[in-house]
Formats: structure tokens, sequence, C-alpha cells
């Protein structure tokens, strides 16, 4: 399968491509793929994990190996040995320049950029181009993934976004205060039938224009934004409280992390998705808001490395309160890469199933999915072996 990686250039993207590279070389396990637990056998019928992998960039890097090396030196997050045995595959893997429109402070801190924009193209120009980097790629079993860095909310408008002749004239009438990056690649991706997964808090194919697309294409999508850390301790925890019956009074994360995502997330209009993103889960699950505190701050020497604290205070019989306390210490591409994998595969097997619209049973895979209140991850989990299973 292909995989076009929007953020080609990222340590998500790029760990996953290097993990994917090993993987069929048969040089690596599996450990961290959800999709190859004995739940999904014959997955691989539909989605071998043979990859061949491309996307869209805008920050100036010469080719994949360059910037995996500069994560690696940045990380050390694996052995450097694996990194040099796909060392040619990498460097073949060169990024189509892409737009970074109205993404923000954060991402224009990121350093030298290479965009569409700078070209002064219009909207139509733009959206041109990104279609023909995409098809000059792609083939019937490609699928895009959406890892650039986190936007800021979009400027939503009702005219623009509510329906996709208004999309249309959106960039007809090149409005560009209405356009981001992440809707103009989920535009040209599900125009060109090819499945798309949002890996991120940005708005991607979220917006009503973009889902009566893939309804009409018949194309699946999925998102937004993976769960992998906090989250997902937050959301496995959260549940027991419920079972338990015992009421939640507050629930205080506090996460630090540093690299580029922690430098974009450090802008606070970068930021806001993110914290929306994070802070909406508890309401879902308990049917009611705890007090709640939601910081993400940027500390530049934890690198890749993410730190997550979190502090629960809650009441128990005759109204006696106690506290529980967790600290998530992971590196964070090493925890989000395989994901990425699987939201392709998933996306793919719902392709040949036939399958289209917003696939509400990978839910599981993130921390806003999309038209589902369901953010447990247990029974996130069991929706999507059961999904799986009547369709294989
Ligand atoms: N555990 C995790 O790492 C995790 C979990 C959930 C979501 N995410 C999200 O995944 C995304 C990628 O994370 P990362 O750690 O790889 O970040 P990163 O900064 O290493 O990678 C992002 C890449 O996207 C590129 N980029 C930015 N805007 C772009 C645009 N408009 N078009 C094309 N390329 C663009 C950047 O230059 C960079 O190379 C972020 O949005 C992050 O919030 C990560």
């Amino acid at each position: 399968m292909k995989i076009w990686y929007v953020g080609a250039y990222g340590i998500v993207s790029t760990t996953a491509m290097i993990g994917g590279m090993l993987i069929q070389k048969n040089d690596f396990h599996r450990t961290g793929l959800v999709s190859e637990l004995p739940y999904f056998e014959g997955i691989e019928k539909h989605a071998p994990l043979r990859f061949e992998f491309g996307g869209h960039e805008i920050r100036k890097v010469e080719n994949a190996y360059v910037a995996s090396l500069q994560h690696w030196e940045a990380n050390r997050h694996f052995e450097r040995e694996l990194l040099e045995k796909v060392r040619e595959e990498l460097e073949r893997i060169k990024a189509r320049k892409g737009t970074a429109l109205n993404c923000g402070g954060g991402v224009q801190a990121l350093g030298e950029l290479e965009t569409l924009e700078s070209e002064n193209l219009n909207l139509a120009e733009i959206v041109e181009r990104l279609e023909r980097d995409l098809r000059e790629f792609a083939d019937e079993d490609t699928v895009m993934i959406n890892s650039a860095s986190t936007e800021p909310l979009l400027n939503y408008s009702r005219e623009y976004h509510g329906s996709l002749d208004g999309f249309e004239r959106m960039i007809e009438e090149d409005r560009k205060e209405y356009a981001s990056a992440s809707i103009l690649y989920a535009y040209v991706a599900l125009k060109n039938g090819i499945p798309y997964g949002n890996f991120t808090p940005s708005a991607g194919s979220a917006i009503p224009a973009l889902k009566e697309l893939a309804i009409e294409k018949k194309v699946p999508h999925a998102g937004n934004d993976g769960k992998t850390g906090e989250t997902l301790v937050k959301t496995t925890l959260a549940p027991m409280f419920a079972y338990r019956n015992l009421k939640v009074l507050g629930w205080m994360s506090y996460n630090i992390l540093g690299d580029l995502d922690g430098l974009v997330l450090s802008h606070s209009e970068n930021k806001e998705s993110k914290v929306i993103s994070k802070d909406k889960v508890l309401e879902k699950v308990y049917g009611y808001s705890p007090f709640s505190i939601t910081q993400i701050e940027y500390f530049p020497s934890l690198v890749d490395n993410k730190t997550a604290f979190d502090f629960i205070h809650f009441e128990g019989f005759l109204g006696t309160k106690m506290k529980f306390y967790f600290i998530w210490d992971a590196i964070d591409a090493i925890v989000a890469a395989p994901l990425t994998i699987d939201i392709a595969r998933f996306l793919l097997f719902a392709k040949k199933k036939g399958v289209y619209g917003v696939i509400k049973e990978m839910g599981f895979f993130f921390k806003s999915p999309m038209e589902s209140d369901n953010v447990n991850t247990h029974s996130q989990f069991e929706e999507l072996v059961r999904w799986f299973q009547e369709l294989a």
C-alpha cells in the first residue's frame, strides 16, 4: 500500500516510514501495531505490510533520510543502525512542496519554509498543485495521513464550509481567509477517491463540506487527533471511576514536551485546538464536567520525550475524598508512528469493503473521534473489533 504523509519530514511520519520499511524487510517485530493483533487476522489480504511512502512538506530539507537523521540526533529514539538499514529507501523520498495557509505563528517558527503560497498562487492554483503531486504518486491502494503540525482553529464559515458547493466557491473566489492547509489537503484526497486519516486536531475532513464530498465520492475517512499518550491513559482509566460509581471531582492533566511539536504548540493559537481535543473527554465519559485543568507546556530539553502528570480527586462512600496520580513518560513518535500505519490500513480495508464516509468505528485511534461521543477506550476497542470482524 502507499501512504502519503502530510508533514512527511516530521518525527511521527519519518518514524512510521522507518518502521514500515524495516517490517517490510522482515527485519523487525510488529510490537505497537494494533492491526497485527489476532483480532484483525485477514487485514493483510487488503492492506499488506508492504509500503511506498510520499508526502507534502513545508520545511526545506533534502529528503526523508536527512529529516530522520535530524530527529534521531535530537532524540536517539531507536538504535542508529536501524536508520542506516533503510537509508537508501529514505533518501529516495523527497516530499513535495505543500501549503502552510493559515497554519499560525507556531508553524512559521519552524525555520526556513518553502510553501506554495510564497509563489503567489491563488487557492485554485494551490489545490491544483497539491492534486497534481498526489495523482502522480497515488494508486488504488493509497491513503493520505495528516501528521503535519497542529493548526489554529479554523475560521469557520457556514457559507464556505457548510456545503461542498460553498467550499468550491471559496476556492474559486480565492477566499484564503477561510481556507487552511489541512482542509485543502483533505479536499484533494477525498476528491481523488483517496481515504484520509487525520492524526492531528486540525480541521482536516471534519467539516460538513468535506463529509459531503466523502459520501459523494464514496471514500472512507477518520479522525481527529491520534490518541497515543496521556489521553489514552485518561480515557482508559476514567471509565473505572464510573463503573465503581465514584464521583470524579477534579482532574488535572499537565503535559510537558519539547521538539518541533512542542515548539508549535507553545504558540497559543496553535495550542487551542489541542487543548480542546484533550479536554472534552471527561464530560463525554461521565455525562457531567468535573473541574478540569489541561495544560500543555513547551519544555525544550525533553525533546520528543513527552511527560504528563495527572492528578485526580474523587469522592467515594460516605462522601470521603481520595486522590489518584499517574505519570506518563513516553517517546511521542514511538507511540504515535505505528498508529498512523494502523489508521491507513483500516481505512484501506474499509475502502476495499465498500464502506465510506466517516468511519466512526475507528474512534479507538482518536482523541476527538468524528461523529461519536464514545471516548471510552474499552468499548471503542470492542467496537473496532466487531466492525472489522463483521466486514472481514
Ligand atoms: N504522540 C504524538 O506524537 C501525537 C499524538 C497525537 C497527535 N499528534 C500530532 O501529529 C502531528 C505531528 O507530530 P510530530 O511530533 O511528528 O510533529 P513534527 O513537528 O515533528 O512534524 C510535523 C511536520 O509537519 C510539517 N508541516 C507543518 N505544517 C505543514 C503543512 N501545512 N503542510 C505540510 N507539512 C507541514 C512540519 O514541517 C514538520 O516536519 C502534530 O500535529 C501532533 O500534534 C502527535
